[in-house]
């Protein structure tokens, strides 16, 4: 189907809510949020879709208790460990959007690792939205052409100078739990993107609540401000 989109981006929101509604502590939904993550990343390579950004850690979630903090930075390493090899074998590619400033070094080697590991590939490319926060990467942008002498900058130059500058602008953003939000994901990338909201918790997204994205996606017509 040519109605596919290159790349769609989640924020995967509902993990929590998902817990306390089974009377688990918040670390469970995370847990199955985990699993929602490979199921979704499967799904999307199956559909043929060539980049898929998840919101994982948002620049806002250090505001967090420390133990979920922690407990959210322990799953990551896990889910790189257990994952990265099967990645591999399927031929994904993994980048990382965000700041490295405040992330514990364990994480950060862990995401060295993958993304080393499975640079060459050249199926879907997996961007982790890590300490993640779209007004950072602006101002991260505007930093580094200042720090390169311009004195004009053009809107080619802020999309040259984002955390990942050969990942196009997402055609699809889905947010799953039933908020109708950006919070400060993608501000730059998201000028043309359809949106799809599903009260669907994230923990139970999978395969056919992805479909359901694609399949609203496909009837919607772009016109980019024409006509
Ligand atoms: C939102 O649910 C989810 C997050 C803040 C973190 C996303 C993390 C995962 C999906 C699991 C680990 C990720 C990877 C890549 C292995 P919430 O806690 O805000 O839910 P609530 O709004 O119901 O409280």
């Amino acid at each position: 189907m040519n109605n596919v989109p290159q790349h769609i981006a989640i924020i995967m929101d509902g993990n929590g809510r998902w817990a306390k509604a089974r009377h688990l502590p918040r670390l469970a939904g995370h847990r199955e949020g985990a699993n929602a993550v490979k199921r979704t990343i499967e799904a999307a390579a199956q559909q043929g879709i060539r980049f898929i950004t998840l919101y994982a850690f948002s620049t806002e979630n250090w505001s967090r208790p420390q133990d979920e903090i922690n407990g959210l930075m322990d799953l990551l390493c896990k889910t790189l460990d257990s994952y990265t090899g099967e990645a591999q074998q399927k031929n994904y590619r993994l980048l990382v959007s965000g700041s490295r400033a405040k992330l514990p070094p364990t994480v950060l080697e862990k995401i060295d690792k993958a993304v080393q590991t499975t640079a060459q590939n050249t199926g879907l490319t997996v961007n982790l939205a890590l300490n993640y926060g779209a007004r950072q990467e602006l101002v991260h942008a505007v930093n580094t052409l200042l720090a390169q002498g311009k004195s004009e900058i053009s809107m080619d130059d802020i999309s040259a100078h984002l955390y990942q500058p050969t990942v196009p602008d997402p055609e699809l953003i889905i947010r799953t739990s039933g908020e109708e939000r950006l919070s400060n994901f993608l501000l730059w990338q998201a000028a043309y993107s359809e949106f799809y909201f599903t009260p669907v918790l994230w923990p139970d997204f999978n395969a056919q609540e992805l479909q359901k994205a694609l399949d609203a996606y496909a009837t919607r017509t772009r016109r980019f401000g024409g006509v």
